[in-house]
C-alpha cells in the first residue's frame, strides 16, 4: 500500500508551560487525524482512550465509513450499489485488488477460489472431535485456527504468493466450514462443494441438499444470499478487523489471525448480535409488549439492550439495515411467508425511532436488526447466524490483513496503559501476612 495522506496543519498542546507541535494529517474523506507517533517521545506522556473512540489505529484505503450520513463504501463504491448490481465474488476482488474486475479478471479470480472449495480430507476427522451439540461459531473458531495444520504452503507472510494463496484458500473454504459445522451440528452427512454452482449456490446446496433427494437452490434466494455476504463484507476497523490486524501485526500467520477476527465477531456487541436479536425479537413475542422492553433499554439499571440499534460510528441509519430490510421482504413474499417476528421488528423500529431517548443517542437500526428474520426464513438456525457473518467477513479480514502487511508505516501493535494498580512493594512471607 502506497501511503497517501498530507498534513494539512498542525495541533499545539501545552504541558507545564512548554508547547508541543503536531502533525494534522489528511486523507481523501473524512475526518482528519492528530499524528500522535513522537508524542511519548516528546512529552513522556501518552494518550487514553479506553475503546479507542477517538483513535485512528491505521491508514487504510478499503472502506469508509461516513456515520454521521450513514454512507458506506467500499473502495468508493457505495453498498447499495455493489448490493444491487455486483456479485460477492466481484465485490471481493474489489476489495481485495481496490478496482472492479474487468470480464476475464473476474473469470479468473472465480475460478481461482472455485479451484479451492474443497477441505483437506482430515480436516473431515477433525470435525469429528466436537460434540454434536457445539455452537457452529466454535467449530469455525477451533477449525479456521487449525487450518495451519493441514496447509503448509502458504504460511509465509513475507512471500505475497503465499499470502494470496492463503487468502484465495480462506475465502473458497469458509462456506465449506460453514456448511459442514451446520450439517455436523444437525447430524447430517457433509454435502461436497459442486464447482458448477456460484458462490452462494454453492453454500445454500452445501447446507440444505441432502445425498438422498435433488436439490434445486431457488435463484431468488441465492441472490439474497449474495446480497447478505456483499452488505457484510467488509466495515473498517470494527472489532474484529481491529483484531486481525493487531494478530497480524506480529506475524501470525493468516488462519491464527482470521480464527482471531472470527473469536471477537462471536461477541453479542458485535457480529453475535444478530442472533441476540432475533432472541429478542422472538421474546418481545407481539407488538404490545414493546413498550416494556423499550423501558427497559432506556433503563440505566437494567443492562438490556436494543440488540440491532446503535452503533460506535453510525448515527444515522446504517445503510446496510435498509438494503436488508428490503432483501427480508423479498425472501419472505418468496417463500410466501408471514412472520410475526417481522411486524414486531417494524413496529419496534418505528417507535423507537420516535422515542426521544433514541433519538437524543442517535440509536438506529444497525446490519443485525433485520438479517436475523431474513436468515431464519432461508432456514438458519439463530446459532448460524454469526458463522454467517463470519464467512461473509473474511474478504474483508483477508484485505485489511493484507494491507496491513503491506503499509510501510506498519509495526506490531502494542498500546500502553494508565497503571493505577500497587506501587513497588517486597515480598512478604506468608507468616507476616
Ligand atoms: C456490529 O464496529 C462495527 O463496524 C461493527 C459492525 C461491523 O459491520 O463490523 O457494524 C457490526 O457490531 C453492529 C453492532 C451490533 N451490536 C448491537 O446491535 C448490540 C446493541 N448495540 C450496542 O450494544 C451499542 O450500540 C454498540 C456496542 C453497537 C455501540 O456501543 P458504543 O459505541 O460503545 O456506544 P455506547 O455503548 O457508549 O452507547 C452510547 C449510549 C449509552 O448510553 P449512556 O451511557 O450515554 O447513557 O447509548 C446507549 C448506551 O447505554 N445505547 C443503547 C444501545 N446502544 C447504545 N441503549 C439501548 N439499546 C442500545 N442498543
Amino acid at each position: 500500500m502506497e501511503s497517501k495522506f498530507t498534513q494539512s496543519g498542525t495541533a499545539q498542546i501545552t504541558i507545564d508551560g512548554k508547547s508541543y507541535d503536531l502533525p494534522i494529517l489528511k486523507g481523501t474523506s473524512g475526518a482528519e487525524v492528530i499524528d500522535i507517533r513522537t508524542l511519548n517521545k516528546q512529552t513522556g506522556k501518552f494518550t487514553f482512550d479506553p475503546g479507542f473512540t477517538s483513535t485512528a489505529s491505521t491508514e487504510s484505503q478499503i472502506t469508509f465509513i461516513n456515520g454521521a450520513e450513514g454512507d458506506l463504501r467500499y473502495r468508493g463504491y457505495p453498498i447499495e450499489q455493489l448490493a444491487e448490481k455486483s456479485t460477492f465474488l466481484e465485490t471481493s476482488y474489489l476489495l481485495m485488488h481496490g478496482e472492479l474486475p474487468n470480464t476475464s479478471e473476474l473469470k479468473q479470480f472465480t475460478d481461482t477460489i472455485t479451484s479451492h472449495t474443497m477441505l483437506h480430507d482430515q480436516v473431515e476427522s477433525f470435525f469429528y472431535g466436537f460434540r454434536r451439540d457445539a455452537h457452529p461459531m466454535a467449530m469455525m473458531v477451533g477449525t479456521v485456527g487449525a487450518l495451519s495444520a493441514f496447509y503448509h504452503d502458504d504460511l509465509d507472510i513475507e512471500e505475497e504468493a503465499q499470502r494470496d494463496l492463503a487468502s484465495h484458500r480462506l475465502i473458497a473454504k469458509m462456506p465449506t466450514i460453514a456448511a459442514r459445522a451446520y450439517k455436523y451440528s444437525i447430524g447430517q452427512p457433509a454435502v461436497h462443494p459442486q464447482n458448477d454452482l456460484s458462490y452462494s449456490e454453492n453454500f445454500l446446496n452445501m447446507c440444505f441438499s441432502v445425498p438422498a433427494e435433488k436439490y434445486a437452490v431457488n435463484p431468488i434466494i441465492a441472490d439474497a444470499m449474495d446480497k447478505i455476504f456483499i452488505l457484510h463484507a467488509d466495515h473498517e476497523q470494527n472489532a474484529s478487523t481491529s483484531t486481525v490486524r493487531l494478530a497480524g501485526s506480529s506475524g501470525a500467520n493468516p488462519y491464527a489471525c482470521i480464527a482471531s477476527g472470527i473469536a471477537c465477531l462471536w461477541g453479542p456487541s458485535h457480529g453475535g448480535a444478530n442472533e441476540a436479536c432475533l432472541k429478542m425479537l422472538n421474546e418481545i413475542g407481539t407488538v404490545d409488549r414493546i413498550p416494556e422492553f423499550i423501558a427497559r433499554a432506556k433503563d440505566r439499571n437494567d443492562p438490556f439492550r436494543l440488540m440491532g440499534f446503535g452503533h460506535r460510528v453510525y448515527k444515522n441509519y446504517d445503510p446496510r439495515a435498509r438494503v436488508m430490510e428490503k432483501t427480508c421482504h423479498a425472501v419472505l413474499k418468496e417463500l410466501n411467508i408471514k412472520n410475526p417476528v417481522l411486524d414486531v421488528a417494524m413496529a419496534l423500529e418505528d417507535i423507537a425511532l420516535n422515542d426521544p431517548y433514541f433519538v437524543e443517542k442517535k440509536l438506529y437500526p444497525n446490519v443485525d436488526f433485520y438479517s436475523g428474520i431474513v436468515l431464519s426464513a432461508l432456514g438458519f438456525p439463530t446459532s448460524m447466524f454469526t458463522v454467517l457473518f463470519a464467512l461473509a467477513r473474511t474478504v474483508g479480514w483477508i484485505s485489511q490483513w493484507n494491507e496491513m502487511l503491506e503499509d510501510p508505516n506498519q509495526r506490531i501493535g502494542r498500546p500502553r496503559q494508565l497503571f493505577t494498580g500497587a506501587a513497588a512493594r517486597d515480598y512478604v512471607p506468608a507468616s507476616k501476612r
